[in-house]
């Protein structure tokens, strides 16, 4: 295993940064990528250039550069999307997945209207939008509570980030697969984390996720939201070490 590295990849609308906390404290050798559009692999590419699917080849793009044959891909949310697109696509490269604040299935119509909408509006006003709209669903109510300051941090990654690669990212998000399919066909250990407080992919759905995969463990972190590995750093690395040193 000493030689299998970790991919982090982040969720939306966010970049590599959300992995800083974690990163440093896991067991085997880490890496955080930006999907295209997020973060500084912003280019003048179109908004009709993303897809969960794109974002996959150019992880394996990376994952390439890294001369290893295997790697464990663990991903937040859209993250967690790309990962299940990484095991449809390129299932030999994968040692293991950590899906984390994720879920399989597909917008329903009124997810994929409300993200024509959302934007709509940030082409209008800027990533403003992003932070308005997403803020407080992003993170649990007692992190808004006590820890003013990670909602500052997360803020300003959410205002850095650039307009057409988070436009790209929404209709990305809106026109991806269901992978509930894919769930019982998954041949590699999983591990599912879920926060307690998370509004955007709720507990009890990944629990049940979690039950749909062959060798998958639920792990539920107390007073996080969405974004449990800003939230409870601590606590999402000790889930991820314990589970890397069983593989
Ligand atoms: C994310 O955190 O990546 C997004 O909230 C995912 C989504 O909206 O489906």
């Amino acid at each position: 295993m000493a030689n299998v590295p970790v991919i982090l990849i982040h969720g939306f609308p966010l970049d590599k940064r959300m992995w800083a906390d974690v990163s440093h404290s896991l067991r085997l050798k880490t890496y955080a990528f930006d999907l295209p559009g997020a973060g500084r692999s912003h280019r003048d590419e179109s908004p009709d250039d993303h897809s969960i699917a794109a974002y996959a080849r150019s992880m394996m793009g990376v994952f390439a550069w890294l001369s290893a044959k295997q790697a464990v891909f663990c991903g937040l949310s859209m993250g967690g999307y790309v990962v299940f697109e990484i095991l449809r696509q390129f299932p030999d490269r994968v040692r293991a997945a950590i899906l984390c604040n994720t879920k399989a299935t597909p917008d329903t119509p009124e997810a994929k209207s409300a993200r024509n909408a959302l934007a709509a509006r940030v082409q209008g006003e800027g990533t403003s939008a992003l932070v308005d709209e997403m803020i407080n669903r992003l993170v649990a109510r007692v992190t808004r509570e006590r820890r003013p300051e990670i909602v500052r941090a997360v803020t300003q990654v959410i205002s850095q980030q650039n307009v057409p690669g988070m436009v790209g990212a929404l209709r990305a998000l809106r026109d991806r697969a269901d992978s509930t399919p894919l769930l019982g066909q998954i041949r590699v250990p999983v591990l599912v984390i879920a926060g307690d407080d998370d509004q955007v992919t709720p507990a009890e759905g990944m629990r049940e996720m979690a039950r749909a995969i062959p060798d998958a463990e639920f792990v539920l972190i107390p007073e996080a939201g969405h974004l449990s590995p800003i939230e409870q750093p601590n606590a999402v690395s000790a889930a991820i070490n314990d589970f890397l040193a069983r593989l």
